[in-house]
């Protein structure tokens, strides 16, 4: 079953045919080091075949504790950050109602899903301990080193608060720890203090993470069918397989990726026309980000939320400098729809009434999509079909299995994050952790 289409007759004037069949060689080679192993990073490549060969025991396990917590908790904190947040943000946002985190408890079929962990702002924890008030709530930690500063704060103050609530005892019942499966200050403190426990598997890195326990458990809280969701990223494992480009359309969006990238479009903005594809292009955005851009190289990734951005950065799209290009990602059924009213006083809408809202807000997609085209901004297109878990599971597989390609193709290591462990160091060194006496004093003299 295909339920995700990439289209690129909108690059006719900016790529020749015979230019992607000439990146043939070059993509038949990026496909042998990602799936012999033979490419650096290699052992981080687990996400490949994660879809048929994750741990089943484990997650019947995910699927149980979900439904614990869906009985006992009104609340999940999800604390974390980075590959330990966006994928779940960005799955709950797709498959549920936008506004499902807002509705009254009585209204809701599920607990509230919250995020924490994920910066260090003092108002917003506050603001989400508020939020909570006195209703039930459980906390699920995900940190795969265990000594990431932000979560680890998060957790110390939600930690803090159920053992208030609910006594030692009983906070160790709503506290689920998802971390390495054998080393790391959160593993041994899982360990000791008794707590549920989820892996991140050593093969798969943070931003590839989101079909783990890592996304697997917020996801089942917030109502998301998981069976769907691998089903899906299966369905994506078998379509983007092969090593003929005619016939793998993610390896076709990677070597198109890198041709734009030779010619000098830079920067690459992911565009939604729905809010609720929002939170996907900021987990989009770290797994091209922290996959390609190193070594003073790589496509910058951005998003667009359209159509409230052509409102505010529309007008550079169109007519500032000359290295964007878009990838539109858009779901063909809507999940409800708008029938705009007919009115009797004319405020120029006429032509409207009667019509249904999605019409018009795929009819702005192409429009503005051949604008861009025609300002010099070339376009492609990933669609689905449905707004459903198997559709979301086949497009995370989709970029998942890209970016690995495109970052073959461009010579970098697309499984490593040196930039990331470069800001922790600092920020350990600056906060005065033992061990790091050296950093903290040069760090300081350049203060
Ligand atoms: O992709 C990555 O490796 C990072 O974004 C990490 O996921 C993020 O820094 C969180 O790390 P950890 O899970 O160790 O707390």
């Amino acid at each position: 079953m295909t339920t995700l289409s990439f289209d690129t007759s909108k690059l006719a004037s900016f790529v020749g045919e015979e230019e992607l069949s000439m990146m043939q060689p070059m993509v038949s080679v990026a496909d042998e080091l990602l799936r012999q192993g033979t490419g650096v990073g290699a052992e981080y490549t687990d996400w490949l075949h994660l879809p048929t060969e994750y741990d089943k025991d484990e997650f019947a396990r995910i699927q149980a504790a979900a439904k614990k917590i869906q009985s006992d908790s009104k609340v999940l904190v999800v604390v974390g950050i980075g590959g330990s947040y966006l994928g779940a943000r960005a799955a709950n946002d797709f498959l549920n109602d936008y506004f499902a985190n807002y509705y009254r408890d009585e209204d809701r079929d599920f607990p509230q899903v919250l995020f924490a962990g994920n910066s260090i702002a003092p108002a917003y924890l506050n603001s989400l301990i508020k939020l909570i008030g006195d209703r039930d709530f459980s906390v699920n930690i995900i940190s795969k080193s265990g000594t990431t500063t932000e979560p680890a704060i998060a957790f110390r103050v939600f930690k803090q608060l159920l053992e208030d609530k609910y006594g030692v005892e009983g906070a160790r019942e709503r506290i689920y720890a998802t971390t390495d499966a054998a080393r790391g200050s959160l593993k041994t403190l899982a360990d000791e203090e008794g707590y549920e426990e989820f892996v991140v598997p050593d093969g798969v890195g943070g931003r590839f993470s989101v079909l783990t326990a890592v996304g697997l458990l917020p996801i089942a809280v917030g109502g998301g069918d998981i069976e769907q969701l691998m089903a899906g990223a299966a369905a994506g494992e078998k379509a983007y397989a092969d090593a003929d480009l005619s016939k793998n359309p993610a390896y076709q969006y990677a070597a198109y990726r890198n041709i734009l990238y030779r010619k000098g479009y830079t920067t690459e903005l992911l565009i939604n026309y729905d809010p609720t594809l929002t939170q996907f292009g900021e987990w989009w955005k770290q797994l091209q980000g922290e996959s390609e851009g190193k070594d003073g190289k790589g496509i910058f990734p951005a998003s667009g939320n359209f159509s409230t951005d052509l409102h505010s950065f529309g007008q550079y799209i169109q007519d500032g400098r000359r290295n964007l290009f878009e990838t539109l990602i858009r779901v063909t059924e809507p999940v409800t729809d708008v029938t705009i009213p007919t009115m009797d006083a004319d405020d120029g809408l006429g032509y409207l009434q009667g019509k249904q809202m999605s019409y018009v807000n795929r009819t702005a997609s192409e429009g503005t999509m051949l604008a861009h085209v025609d300002g010099g901004v070339p376009n492609m297109i990933v669609e689905i079909d449905k707004q459903n878990e198997f559709a979301l599971g086949q497009m995370i597989y989709f970029f998942e299995v890209a970016v690995g390609i495109s970052g073959y193709l461009n010579g970098i290591n697309p499984f490593n994050q040196p930039g990331v462990e470069a800001y922790k160091r600092n920020m350990f060194g600056l906060l005065g952790k033992p061990g790091y006496e050296e950093l903290t004093e040069s760090l300081q003299a350049r203060l």
